[in-house]
């Protein structure tokens, strides 16, 4: 799976109304997570619907490496977890390679064991910050061995004999960190705290609850969040269906609205709320988005999304949103450049240590083709230019990251000339079936 080193370039052009119905691939994070739950349950788990991106695929070599079994028959992902608390030393490095989450998430996993794991990564995964869960861990009894400089990959963890349980304040809006402590107090006896100022994607809670896991939730009068998970018991095997993925759904969402004529629906898209922020905002910018047979599975709110071509206004995006929409504020920063007037983002520091300084490859990328940005210490305003009139002509770098690609691909589509971005190998990361699913469409990208 490792990436050719000559890039591959993908262009867009402006393309005459969407249509039709489609599909996005599963959640990435209710992927990640199946295969490491899974992995680590007693007895059977069956996956349907899971991504099969670059990204996840990486978390269920790292979970074989450790003793789960994972095969596919059909359409179904079938497990054979370890059992908690059974986690294998791995022989070799973990590479996880472009998956900020996969590794994360693995490091609180395996940490707390009394063993030696090393996580290996591509250029952009290695130049992440890792302190902020090493930090956690390190007061759980980890040692971090071998980091390179600033706490970042590759690095090699090794466990306490038994780890010692904490109250851990996440300092940042996060899930991957609040996560990460979740998964080491699975492996530590007693009660682990996690303190939640903002409330994050809640997949892990509610996926651990599933499994088996003793974890409860009390929300405080200040709308903090404590999470407290009991170590060592037991979990589960269990049968999970992943809902379409909301992150994913947004391409599609948002050429279909800036492409004048369109008429798309995308079918079973996850809708948890902590996970809706583009769609909400999308709908105050005057998008014709209707929410379809709402339904839930699997515990999970879905629904089937009806989106038209719009013609969309600016709005200050409410900065308390953001970890409700942290990846999608590039392809809202695309639908800005085409909406009447100003979008103010704010609050968007997390954007900085993405998969790029995503604030930064935005920025450029929108200058690169004739859009009026500016680009703050934490914010983005962008001035659009409803028709895309003028916009387009520019090469985007994409920086190893797969949003930053998809996004503004979905940008040519509408400019009134071609965009081009200079690597296009990374959309297979999240969503391998992106290039046939926007050309499906009616799209235009070669
Ligand atoms: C994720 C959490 C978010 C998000 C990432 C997936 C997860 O990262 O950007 O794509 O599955 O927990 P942060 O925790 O860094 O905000």
């Amino acid at each position: 799976m490792a990436h050719d080193a000559t890039p591959s370039p993908a262009t867009a052009r402006r393309s005459d109304s969407l249509r039709g119905t489609a599909r996005v691939p599963g959640d990435k994070s209710i992927s990640h997570r199946s295969f490491m739950f899974g992995g680590l349950a007693s007895g059977e788990t069956r996956i349907t619907g899971l991504l099969e991106g670059e990204d996840v695929m990486r978390t269920g070599e790292a979970m074989k490496a450790m003793g789960a079994r994972i095969e596919k028959h059909g359409g179904e992902w079938i497990i054979q977890g370890v059992g908690n608390g059974c986690l294998l030393e791995p022989e070799a490095p973990l590479d996880f390679g472009n998956a900020g989450t996969g590794s994360r998430l693995t490091m609180g996993l395996v940490g707390t064991y009394d063993m030696k794991t090393t996580f290996v990564g591509d250029a952009s995964l290695q130049s992440r910050p890792m302190a902020r869960v090493l930090n956690p861990l390190r007061q759980m009894g980890v040692q971090v061995l071998d980091a390179a400089p600033g706490d970042r990959m590759p690095l090699t963890l090794r466990g306490p004999k038994t780890a010692a349980p904490i109250e851990y304040r996440v300092p940042m809006a996060s899930a991957q960190v609040k996560s990460a402590v979740l998964l080491a107090g699975l492996n530590t006896p007693g009660i682990t705290t996690v303190i939640e100022p903002v409330m994050t994607r809640d997949h892990t809670e509610k996926m651990l609850r599933g499994f088996g896991a003793n974890l409860e939730v009390e929300t405080d009068a200040e709308g903090v969040r404590h999470i407290r998970i009991e170590g060592q018991g037991k979990l589960s095997g269990q049968t999970i269906a992943v809902p379409g993925d909301p992150s994913s759904a947004g391409f599609p969402l948002v050429a279909a609205l800036i492409v004048p004529g369109s008429d798309v629906t995308i079918e079973n898209v996850l809708m948890n709320p902590t996970r809706t922020g583009l769609l909400l905002t999308l709908q105050e910018m005057g998008g014709d988005i209707q929410v379809l047979n709402p339904r839930n599975a699997g515990g999970e709110d879905v629904a089937d999304l009806r989106v038209r071509g719009s013609e969309l206004k600016g709005v200050t995006v409410p900065g308390d949103r953001a970890p409700s929409m942290i990846d999608e504020y590039p392809v809202l920063a695309v639908a800005a450049a085409f909406a009447e007037g100003e979008t103010l983002m704010q609050n968007l520091d997390e954007l900085r240590v993405k998969e790029s300084d995503r604030l930064a490859a935005v920025a450029r990328g929108l200058e690169a083709n004739g859009v009026d940005c500016t680009e703050g210490k934490d914010s983005l305003a962008v001035r659009g230019r409803p028709g895309g009139k003028g916009l387009g002509g520019g090469t985007v770098a994409t920086h190893l990251d797969h949003r930053i690609a998809m996004a503004f691909l979905v940008m040519g589509l509408a400019a009134e000339r071609p965009v081009t971005v200079d690597d296009r190998a990374m959309i297979a990361t999240s969503f391998p079936e992106f290039m046939g699913l926007m050309t499906g469409l009616g799209a235009l990208i070669d």
